[in-house]
């Protein structure tokens, strides 16, 4: 499973990368608003951390303005991916970016059947939204399981990233799944690596080696 990290943040994807757990970055206006800078500065600063793809955001609403924007975003950097929310414009939009060979992430998915749309549409992406929508009291892992068994039972090339990790368990569950992504906070990317058992664990062996005897 690839690692994508959820921010717009250059410090926390240099941290990330010294990790080896950078093989791409996902952005979104929200993410955006807490960095300083104008958009197009922190895409390239973005674009320079990470060879992977970089996902960057549409604000139009319409086929036409969002066909125009990414085309803009696209001639930032080679590994600009362009994200779009899902809708009929939106869809529209992917058939026509695809077909100029710009790939496309079709995000704010909540559902089985947006991916289905998005996959048909062309998407090399989609978010699946998992956390957002356990807020509501649906399953957000038991989603992507059915958009993966879809889109094998088809055999489409479009890969799921799944999104809106909260925890760490979101991620052990998108493993075990076989999900082709997760986009994480890097939050939760370094309390994967913590185990309270592995911590008191070196304790020991740092305080037993003390009484190695050395030479
Ligand atoms: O990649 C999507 C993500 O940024 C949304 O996360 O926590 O705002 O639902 P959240």
């Amino acid at each position: 499973m690839k690692f994508f990290i959820d921010t717009a943040n250059v410090e926390e994807i240099n941290k990330a990368v010294a990790l080896g757990v950078a093989d791409g970055v996902t952005t979104n206006p929200t993410l955006l608003a807490r960095e300083a800078g104008k958009a197009e500065d922190i895409y390239r600063a973005i674009c320079a951390a990470v060879e992977g793809p970089v996902c960057a955001e549409v604000v139009s609403m319409e086929r036409d303005g969002i066909v125009r924007e990414a085309r803009e975003l696209a001639k930032i950097g080679k590994n600009i991916c362009i994200k779009i929310p899902a809708s009929k414009e939106g869809l529209m939009a992917v058939k026509i970016l695809e077909g100029e060979g710009i790939r496309t992430v079709v995000t704010l998915i909540f559902s089985p059947m947006q991916a289905l749309l998005a996959a048909k549409a062309g998407a090399s992406f989609i978010c699946p939204f998992v956390g957002r929508l356990d807020d509501t009291g649906q399953d957000g892992m038991e989603m992507v399981e059915q958009i993966l068994q879809i889109y094998e039972n088809y055999g489409f090339k479009t890969e799921v990233i799944v999104a809106s990790i909260r925890h760490t368990l979101h991620v052990r569950d998108a493993a075990l799944m076989g999900a082709h992504i997760a986009t994480i906070p890097l939050k939760v990317i370094e309390q994967l690596i913590k185990h309270p058992l592995t911590d008191t664990g070196i304790q020991l062996f740092l305080k037993d080696w003390e009484s190695v005897e050395k030479r």
